[in-house]
């Protein structure tokens, strides 16, 4: 995704908004400045001298008024640009020199930039800056060097992976997307798992916010560079997991969305952050409650529905409050309250429900209707969950949002099965934005049997001499039906 260059946008912009940006303009460049002097500080001093400690003060003041506007900042390299945030800098030529040198060395580690928390201690800059001019960083990429930060004590100021520019439908970038897609993926539903599951009580609050904050990074992050291997993903059935693998499913559905509603990247943290944990709450709920396989009497349900008040206090409980966790609190709160002011918890009043909450409920419903709880007998297939949805607008869900998420899903979802008129069983793997009718898919079988090697095919291929489509879709089929596991595809390298 490109970044808006928003000094240079056909919009008309008020005084207000101008001066605001100007002073942006230059906050980013004096930080981008003072980045350059500390590196090279850092290099010709140690730690304890004078004038290192007060390059590195001058550093952390910038931050600090860079705080006082957004809760994170990050300084990155795009195409040859530096971005503060979403701010596209313009180089002057006093600060040429260090524009350059901070774009050489971002290529140089292998990363697209840095994040700084607003949480960050001069401490924490001092120790960054010394390991980073003293490692032999050459190359090594954001995930080791952040290895090497954490390691140190480093835990508000992170890199971020370098942007892969090239085109994804590549075979062989596009299977080491894929792989990243996954550990992303996967890596999320582990933090998940250690925070609802309690294994993190040795950890302390911030160790655990902070690599919740990261997950939820890698999760933005995957989803602008390729949206399909995430999407795909979301189509894996784990009932063990269930809880966990629904809160990853909710955070790329939102993330998604949010991309679509044109959310700038810290509020999409935030956002997936909030999907993340909006089923906190039902760490207080009875296991055997949760795995209830008959339908709920009305002490279940009345039990159930305790989860967002649940939820919403023990997110302040196990974080530090900063923007994530009151956003969190306040979706977890909301997240089974429908448009209308009805659903739960009941509240004395009519509010607005806030966006994100909103996005929310109609991610979460998606994705709890499609991959068939257990004490839900049947799964019903994504049309049939649409068509529900769509009858609920206005009462439970917010229009527009809804479209928003159907746009995403497509007709036929990554990862569904479908029954082509050839008699081959093929999977989908990308939706087609020009035509949502026919996605690209994989071939897993035939009339003759399963493909030891199944291609992919575009199901816009067209046969000009019979001037018809090459494959056409029959109809969405029930992979358990034909003894397929979709997973043994959507995982394999
Ligand atoms: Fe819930
Ligand atoms: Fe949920």
């Amino acid at each position: 995704m490109n970044q808006p260059d928003t000094a240079n946008s056909s919009v008309q912009l008020t005084g207000a908004e101008k001066r605001e940006i100007a002073n942006l303009q230059a906050l980013g460049r004096d930080l981008v400045t003072q980045l350059y002097i500390c590196i090279k500080t850092a290099s010709f001093y140690d730690i304890q001298n004078a004038n290192f400690k007060k390059q590195m003060r001058k550093l952390h003041e910038l931050l600090l008024v860079a705080f006082d506007l957004e809760p994170e900042v990050s300084v990155t390299e795009t195409d040859g640009y530096i971005f503060l945030n979403e701010q596209r800098l313009k180089i002057k030529l006093e600060g040429y020199l260090a524009f350059k040198y901070i774009q050489n060395l971002f290529r140089k580690l292998g990363v697209s930039g840095v994040r700084v928390f607003a949480d960050t201690t001069l401490d924490e800059l001092k120790t960054a800056f010394s390991k980073m001019v003293r490692s032999e960083a050459e190359n090594s990429g954001a995930e080791k060097l952040n290895d090497t930060f954490y390691e140190a004590g480093i835990k508000n100021i992170t890199f971020i992976p370098a942007l892969t520019l090239t085109e994804t439908r590549d075979e062989d970038n596009a299977e080491s997307s894929r792989t990243k897609a996954k550990k992303t993926f996967f890596r999320a539903m582990n933090i998940v798992q250690q925070v609802m599951g309690g294994y993190n009580r040795q950890q302390s609050k911030n160790t655990v916010f902070f690599k919740a904050k990261r997950a939820i990074h890698g999760i933005v992050d995957e989803i602008i560079k390729n949206e399909s291997y995430m999407l795909e993903l979301t189509a894996l059935r784990n009932y063990d997991q269930y809880t966990y693998k629904h809160s990853v499913n909710v955070s790329v559905f939102a993330v998604a969305m949010g991309i679509r509603l044109g959310l700038d990247k810290v509020r999409l943290a935030e956002l997936g952050f909030a999907a993340l944990f909006h089923d906190f709450g039902k760490t207080r709920i009875p296991i055997d409650l949760l795995n209830k396989p008959d339908n709920f009497d009305n002490t279940d349900w009345s039990k159930m529905q305790e989860h967002p008040v649940y939820g919403s206090k023990a997110l302040s409980q196990s974080f530090p409050m900063d923007r994530h966790t009151a956003r969190a609190m306040i979706v977890a709160f909301e997240h089974h309250k429908n448009l209308d002011g009805t659903g739960y918890p009941y509240i004395n009043r009519t509010r607005t429900l806030n966006l994100f909450s909103r996005i929310v409920a109609l991610c979460d419903y998606f994705d709890a209707l499609t991959s068939g709880r257990t004490y839900r007998k049947e799964v019903l297939t994504v049309d049939q969950v649409i068509m529900q949805m769509i009858k609920q607008t206005n009462v439970k869900f917010d229009p527009y949002l809804l479209k928003v998420l159907i746009h995403i899903i497509g007709i036929y979802p990554v990862g569904s099965l479908l029954l082509l008129d050839t008699g081959e069983l093929a999977l989908v793997v990308r939706n087609n934005i020009d035509d949502l009718f026919r996605p690209d898919v994989k071939i897993l079988a035939d009339t003759v049997g399963k493909k030891e090697h199944p291609p992919v095919v575009q199901l816009t291929e067209y046969d000009r001499q019979n001037d018809k489509f090459k494959r056409n879709i029959v109809h969405l089929v029930d992979p358990e039906k034909y003894g397929i596991d979709i997973s043994e595809y959507i995982l394999e390298d």
